[in-house]
């Protein structure tokens, strides 16, 4: 009698991998593994073969070992957010192939490893915001990925080329870094993203063809960055049906040059600004604060104004000249009839 008893004891042990981890609590068949703050510094080891949610936010882990989860073939879902992880080791993701979203949000991540994206083909939402990426690189098996949040990172520049591979994205969130510059090629093949969020950066410059590949965008946000000036050719070769722009909380030098090129993107059809009438000048002096909207009239005048005098300078020299030359030929003509009566009587 006692022997089966045993014997299931023994057998039950040896599926162990189908049981809770100790800590964490699990629904719906283990499907589902909540290990949630649990003062967790490592990925527990015995994790149910058929996890399909893992949250092991809110941990200790400070770094994810050399395959961690390798076997959890199910999993879909993965969450490793507010850990303290400063590293992912090679192979970190090994056997996570159908993993469909990932969130390492609010941990320390300095960089990346080289293989980071190898086993994420299937991932199509990677929350990596909230870290200490300086650079980015290694994204490129992130084939199917739709939504990637690199926000409130430490990024300062993007290589060209460096979301080649990513050929569904559509939200790309890069606001709060520390970017200076919209680099021609640093976009390409993003030609599926409809919403790019650039604001909170140090933007001083975005190349004038920067822009091009982004033939779906619906809203472009530069807000609060290091514009002063703009060109209109930046935003004109961007050729989509139409997209959003904010542009709001830059220092403006607010100028006739800068009033021609918001009053041409306020007329071209596909081209909305939405927060103009919160575009604010920071140059020239006497107009700090104004809103663009209020003054915009009045930044050409002193233009318009030079124009009108050099036009009336024109006129006034060219009536001159027509006056001079009028009276100069009066002159000839008389002093030629002076010479004709003077030869005629000669030649009597
Ligand atoms: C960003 O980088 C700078 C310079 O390397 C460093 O001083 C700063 O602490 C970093 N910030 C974050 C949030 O990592
Ligand atoms: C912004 O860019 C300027 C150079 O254009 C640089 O001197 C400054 O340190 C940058 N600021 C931040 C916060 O990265
Ligand atoms: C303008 O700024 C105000 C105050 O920050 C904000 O409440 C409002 O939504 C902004 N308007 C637009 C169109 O962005």
């Amino acid at each position: 009698m006692l022997l089966p008893a045993v014997l299931l004891l023994a057998l039950s042990s040896v599926e162990g991998t189908k049981d809770c981890p100790d800590y964490c609590l699990c629904y719906e068949h283990s499907d589902l593994v909540d290990c949630r703050a649990r003062g967790f510094l490592h990925v527990p080891f015995e994790l149910p073969d058929g996890t399909w949610l893992l949250d092991l936010g809110g941990n200790a882990l400070t770094e994810v070992q050399s395959r961690a989860f390798a076997g959890l073939w199910s999993l879909r879902v993965l969450v490793l957010s507010d850990s303290g992880i400063q590293l992912l080791q090679p192979d970190a993701f090994y056997s996570l192939s159908f993993l469909e979203k990932l969130d390492i949000s609010h941990n320390n991540l300095r960089r990346l490893p080289s293989d980071f994206s190898d086993s994420l083909s299937s991932v199509r939402e990677l929350r990596l915001d909230h870290n200490s990426l300086e650079q980015l690189n290694s994204l490129e098996h992130l084939e199917s990925l739709e939504k990637l949040d690199l926000s409130h990172n430490n990024l300062t520049f993007l290589q060209s080329g460096a979301f080649r591979g990513l050929s569904r994205l559509r939200h790309l969130y890069l606001q709060a870094n520390r970017l200076g510059a919209v680099r021609h090629g640093s976009m390409s093949m993003l030609s599926t993203l409809e919403d790019l969020q650039l604001g909170q950066n140090n933007i001083t410059q975005i190349d004038t063809e920067a822009l091009t590949p982004l033939t779906s965008l619906n809203l472009l946000a530069l807000e609060d960055n290091q514009l002063r000036q703009l060109k209109f050719k930046t935003f004109l070769s961007l050729h989509t049906a139409g997209t959003h722009l904010q542009l709001a909380g830059n220092p403006w030098n607010c100028d006739c040059d800068l009033q021609r090129i918001f009053s041409k993107l306020l007329s071209v059809r596909h081209l909305h600004v939405d927060d103009y009438e919160n575009v604010t000048c920071r140059e020239p002096q006497q107009l700090a604060g104004a809103l663009l909207a209020l003054v915009s009239s009045q930044l050409c005048i002193a233009e318009t104004a030079t124009v009108l005098v050099i036009t009336a300078t024109v006129l006034v020299t060219v009536l001159a000249a027509v006056v001079m030359a009028e009276h100069t030929r009066k002159k000839n003509q008389q002093r030629g009839k002076g010479f004709d009566d003077e030869s005629q009587s000669q030649d009597r």
